[in-house]
């Protein structure tokens, strides 16, 4: 079992340099099979999900070359299987993805239902109301999502819940629709005005991603060769922005787009910390214990539901009486648990979390209990007194390129024990 050893009272100091954004990668890689024709994708994360979804797109016929460990080529001019393995597909949430691209291409796929990050419900009802709006027919059974259609009419969608998933899926499955589909209540994220450009730069025709409302003219091919950059990651320099406050170091944070961090800015200068906009890099530092603070996670622009266990961290050790409230997923205060452990004093209720400030936190085995948790919980044992041991880093592995190669180039004391 790999586990991360890491010893604590490091402040963070020097430079981290983002990697791809894993939730705009995981959309863009099953995008491809919406182009007959051969496509080079760089500056992907090199993480699990990434691999586990060009597996999966071997297996549906595409020939991908891996250029270097951040770009592929990939070939998707004869897609020969409408049937997704069942057994890759139930490894994560974004296999989702497939059923809007293969509908736009071929109109058939059969998938397994979406694994993914253990955050409680993760319905998907949203992406078959998409679906069936759109014409085509979705059968669920025996764990499979089997969904068809003869043609696909473009339309308008009110989404009755603000869902990323959904809002992409929609849109991977109205390029080829004829006429125009309007997504109202779109989700606003990063990651989806980065699928978009994608689609665009492929030939498709997509406007107003980022906004409430965008709207799909259908086009009737893309075209058969381009390439496209990912965007940086917001998560990954989120994460490493807390850790920066968390441990009242002062860390640049390279290749990172600031004003997708502005929600994180905002609060990080609330709890007392400074940040300073350089561009294409963030500087962070922060050098007295931070405030207490009231957080309410919500879509995009509001505060990232995938950064509450890290800002968690930071809450733990605050001065005061913090509360977090989890809007977005029902069941994502596991960590609390672990932080517990470490001598932090929370108390989780279902949707909100009230944090106790204590003054310090002591190293202790923990267990990471999703890829965001597992991040919070490094924050946590780089901010203890004495030796943590983090268990189940393959969560961690599934969305943080070399993570502890990255902070240990910012001084940390971190091994990885196989
Ligand atoms: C994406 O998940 C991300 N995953 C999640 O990140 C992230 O937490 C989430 O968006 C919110 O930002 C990927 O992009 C692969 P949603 P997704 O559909 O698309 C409800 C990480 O750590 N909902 O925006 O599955 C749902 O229950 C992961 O990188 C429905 O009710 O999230 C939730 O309450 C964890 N019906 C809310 O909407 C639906 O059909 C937001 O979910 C779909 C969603």
């Amino acid at each position: 079992m790999n586990k991360l050893v890491i010893n604590g009272g490091t402040k963070l100091k020097g430079n981290v340099f983002i990697s791809g954004a894993k939730n705009a990668a995981v959309a863009i890689l099953p995008a491809t099979l919406l182009i007959k024709g051969v496509c080079t994708i760089n500056n992907l994360p090199n993480i699990s999900d990434v691999k586990i979804i060009c597996n999966i797109l071997k297996e549906l016929g595409a020939k991908i070359t891996w250029n270097n460990e951040h770009e592929i080529t990939i070939d998707t001019s004869s897609i020969s299987c409408t049937t997704a393995p069942l057994d890759m597909t139930s490894k994560f949430r974004a296999s989702y993805y497939l059923i809007g691209s293969m509908l736009g291409r071929c109109g058939e796929i059969e998938v397994g239902l979406p694994g993914g990050c253990n955050l409680g419900a993760r319905p998907i009802d949203q992406h078959i109301k998409g679906f069936e709006a759109l014409g085509a027919k979705v059968e669920l059974n025996q764990g499979k999502i089997l969904a068809k259609a003869k043609k696909l009419i473009g339309t308008s969608i009110y989404m009755d819940v603000v869902s990323v998933g959904a809002t992409i899926n929609i849109m991977l499955a109205s390029v080829f629709a004829e006429g125009t589909t309007t997504i109202d209540n779109a989700a606003k994220e990063p990651h989806i005005v980065d699928v978009a450009n994608f689609l665009n730069t492929m030939g498709a025709d997509i406007r107003g991603a980022g906004t409430d409302v965008i709207k799909i003219n259908g086009v009737k091919s893309l075209k058969s060769s381009g390439s496209y950059t990912v965007v940086p990651d917001q998560i990954e320099a989120g994460t490493f922005m807390l850790a920066a406050v968390a441990t009242k170091g002062d860390i640049i944070i390279h290749n990172c787009i600031p004003e997708h961090l502005d929600c994180i800015t905002a609060k990080i200068i609330e709890i007392g910390g400074n940040v300073e906009d350089l561009g294409d890099s963030i500087r962070v530092w922060c050098n007295k214990r931070p405030n207490k603070a009231t957080v309410k996670t919500l879509p995009y622009p509001g505060f990232p539901t995938d950064m509450q266990p890290q800002m968690g961290v930071v809450l733990s050790i605050a001065d005061g009486t913090s509360i977090i409230n989890e809007s977005i997923w029902e069941s994502r205060f596991q960590y609390t648990e672990e932080l517990n452990k470490m001598g932090a004093c929370i108390t989780a209720q279902g949707k909100t979390a009230i944090f106790e400030g204590v003054k310090e936190l002591f190293g202790a085995p923990v267990y990471a209990s999703d890829l965001r948790a597992g991040a919070a919980l490094i924050i946590a044992g780089l901010v203890a007194n004495g030796q943590t041991e983090l268990y189940n880093i393959e969560h961690i592995d599934r969305g943080y390129e070399n993570i502890e190669e990255k902070f240990k180039a910012l001084g940390a004391n971190i091994q990885r024990i196989s």
